[in-house]
């Protein structure tokens, strides 16, 4: 996306993140002395994760554009810049703000802006990002908000049409998409750069070989469409898949450009069900304290708003438990707000244990956190914020 020579920045040039993290005076040093419940990233396994996507991107030569909904903190994605991914992918307007100041070459919003007031403010934030900007379509309402707001700027808005390869959320059938071309070769102001997808439905696979099938359809839905845009005459340099578990299966990627997954970055309990990733490997756990005992059981001090509810993705139930320490062998069975409860029958646990929970979903509990740890081994090394905390617009 580029704008015109008068653009003016505005209030967002600087943005203020909502951050809880401690400063560098009052950093506790060592791992127990976290208050908890204390949210940690595990940098040692974080950067493995990294290596591990940047050497599949390598061998399929597709470029990586992590997607930040994970952590949604600007140390994290320079972590991730510097492990070698081309630019970042972001949800939300707020998302995309926040995560400026990780000064990626190129930003996805990969969700569709609809409104006026969404448009008008992309715009704006476009010009104080000295960066490339894409953005997601797949409806004509979309595109004529994109278009106006563009036009109004004098700017020229680079815009990816959404494919659905079978989650059945946003984006067109991949036949459907020159005709949603057409509609937006019509409308000034834009320049369709490509396609994108994203196989949530991959979090539905009851196994192996239906998250290889899943994996494969995901592939083949954005290479139709981006064949379907050239025979329009349309060049689609973006051929953009992405989802941690598609990313993580090996399928033949042939045609595609890009891979945007988000959740492998931490990774988690959901991963580990689908049988893409170990507990060994999950960069992202919670220390909780014990903080009651009774019959069969011991009580910590992470409930659903440490962990959230999630036990599975896009609608299916997938995991027991809330969370799980596979040091010490406990599983969060049920939670309340404030209280997370551990089966303990054989009365293992004791008032003022510490345990190390992780969660089944690391990007809803890093939301919930507002701020990470980053630990090696025993020593804290920082507090970063998660920058772009909430729901955000
Ligand atoms: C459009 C889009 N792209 C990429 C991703 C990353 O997928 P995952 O969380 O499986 O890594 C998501 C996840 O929600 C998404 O919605």
């Amino acid at each position: 996306m580029t704008v015109g020579q008068d653009a003016e920045p505005t209030d967002e040039g600087n943005p203020t993140s909502v951050s809880v993290a401690t400063t560098a005076s009052t950093l506790p040093r060592r791992l127990v002395e976290l208050d908890t419940p204390a949210p940690v990233v595990e940098l040692p396994r974080l950067n493995a994760n990294l290596a591990r996507a940047a050497t599949i991107a390598d061998a399929a030569g597709l470029s990586l554009r992590p997607h930040t909904k994970t952590h949604k903190s600007v140390a994290i994605a320079r972590r991730q810049l510097a492990a070698g991914a081309a630019g970042l992918t972001v949800s939300k307007l707020d998302e995309l703000a926040a995560l400026r100041a990780a000064d990626a070459p190129s930003y996805l919003l990969a969700y569709p802006v609809v409104t006026r007031a969404k448009a008008t403010r992309l715009v704006d934030l476009l010009q104080s990002i000295p960066a490339d900007l894409q953005v997601g379509v797949d409806n004509p309402a979309g595109a004529a908000a994109l278009s106006d707001a563009a036009q109004y700027a004098g700017a020229t808005i680079d815009v990816l049409i959404e494919i659905d390869s079978g989650l059945g959320r946003c984006g067109v059938p991949p036949a459907a998409a020159a005709d949603l071309a057409a509609a937006l070769l019509r409308r000034p102001g834009l320049r369709l750069s490509g396609v994108f997808t994203h196989a949530g439905h991959a979090y539905r696979a009851r196994d192996g070989a239906e998250l290889s099938r899943i994996a494969q359809q995901e592939a083949d839905a954005v290479r139709y469409a981006a064949g379907q845009l050239r025979a329009m005459g349309v060049a689609c340099p973006v051929v953009s898949v992405g989802s941690t578990p598609t990313f993580l299966t090996p399928v033949d990627r042939t045609g595609i450009t890009e891979a945007r997954p988000g959740n492998y970055a931490l990774l988690d309990r959901t991963q580990v069900a689908l049988g893409v990733a170990n507990l060994d490997q999950c960069a992202f756990s919670v220390i909780c304290t014990v903080v009651s005992t009774g019959p069969g059981r011991a009580v910590v001090d992470g409930g659903s708003k440490v962990f959230g509810l999630d036990q599975g993705a896009h609608g299916v139930s997938l995991l027991d438990g809330y969370g799980e320490d596979p040091e010490r062998g406990a599983m969060l069975s049920w939670l309340s707000e404030e209280h997370g409860v551990v089966a303990d029958p054989a009365g293992r646990f004791e008032v003022g244990d510490r345990l190390r929970f992780v969660p089944n979903h690391a990007c809803a509990t890093a939301n919930l956190a507002g701020h990470l740890y980053l630990v090696d081994g025993e020593t804290v090394v920082d507090d970063v914020p998660v920058d772009a905390p909430g729901g955000g617009r």
